[in-house]
């Protein structure tokens, strides 16, 4: 099988699962994170490399203060108490996102997920919280911009090079699955997706399980990846 090396999910649709059953949208953001510590176990099982998640956008901070608090306070929880599974498989989580704004036990519990975790060699499990597409661009040109300052040469710059200006030098993103109906990429991971497959679903996140993931990936295998050209090759 062919199976994508770097997965990404945008998972939406916590809020309309937890309301259609009469459920807080908190209970949906619960669920969810459920769904999310399932997947990252099963996707390492299928054979993929890294998992990208979009947990919490720069602009979720325009949500409701107790909705907010929940999603800040479930992931700390689960850094802290509930990813010792995700640990013991051998899998690597980083989180990707801005600092700022953030609470220092949030910050905390992040620097010790990350800490944790550092010697795992079984995959990566790439976190989005505070996370914005555009402001990673920012954030790496003005990285790259200090080194210019300091002395870099950029006559044969490649695209390729900026990766490592980004939170985490990561491959780019090989298949993007958004669940919850949607079909937009809402400011994620915009550098990392020049050449992705995308797979969209109606499905709510906290439903999508591992047979839905299995057949994104089935999709994926069927798919023909020209990058721009016209034979199957790796564009990185
Ligand atoms: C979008 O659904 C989802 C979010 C804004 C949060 C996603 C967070 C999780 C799945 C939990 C992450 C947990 C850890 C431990 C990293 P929505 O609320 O916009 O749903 P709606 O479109 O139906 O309102």
């Amino acid at each position: 099988m062919n199976v994508p090396k770097h997965v990404a999910i945008i998972m939406d649709g916590n809020g309309r699962w937890a309301t259609n059953q009469g459920k807080k949208r908190s209970e949906g953001h619960l669920e969810g994170s459920k769904t999310l510590e399932k997947l990252a176990l099963h996707a390492i099982d299928m054979g993929v490399e890294i998992l990208s998640v979009y947990a919490f956008s720069t602009d979720n901070f325009k949500r409701d203060f107790e909705e907010v608090n929940y999603l800040m306070n479930l992931i700390v929880k689960y850094f802290n108490t509930k990813f010792e599974k995700i640990n013991k498989k051998g899998i690597k989580v980083v989180v990707s996102g801005r600092k700022s704004n953030l609470r220092t036990d949030v910050l905390k519990a992040i620097e010790d997920i990350e800490e944790k975790t550092k010697n795992n060699t079984k995959g990566i499990l790439n976190i989005c919280f505070n996370y914005g597409g555009q402001e990673e661009i920012i954030d790496g040109a003005i990285k790259l911009a200090k080194d210019i300052n300091n002395g870099l040469d950029i006559t044969n710059f490649k695209r390729e090079d900026f990766y490592k200006y980004l939170y985490h030098d990561l491959p780019p993103i090989d298949l993007l699955i958004r669940t919850g109906g949607e079909q937009r990429v809402s400011n994620f991971m915009l550098y990392q997706m020049s050449y992705s497959e995308f797979y969209f679903t109606n499905t709510y996140f906290p439903d999508f399980d591992k047979s839905e993931f299995n057949k994104a990936l089935f999709m994926y295998e069927n798919r023909d990846r020209r990058f721009g050209g016209i034979v199957d090759k790796e564009s990185k």
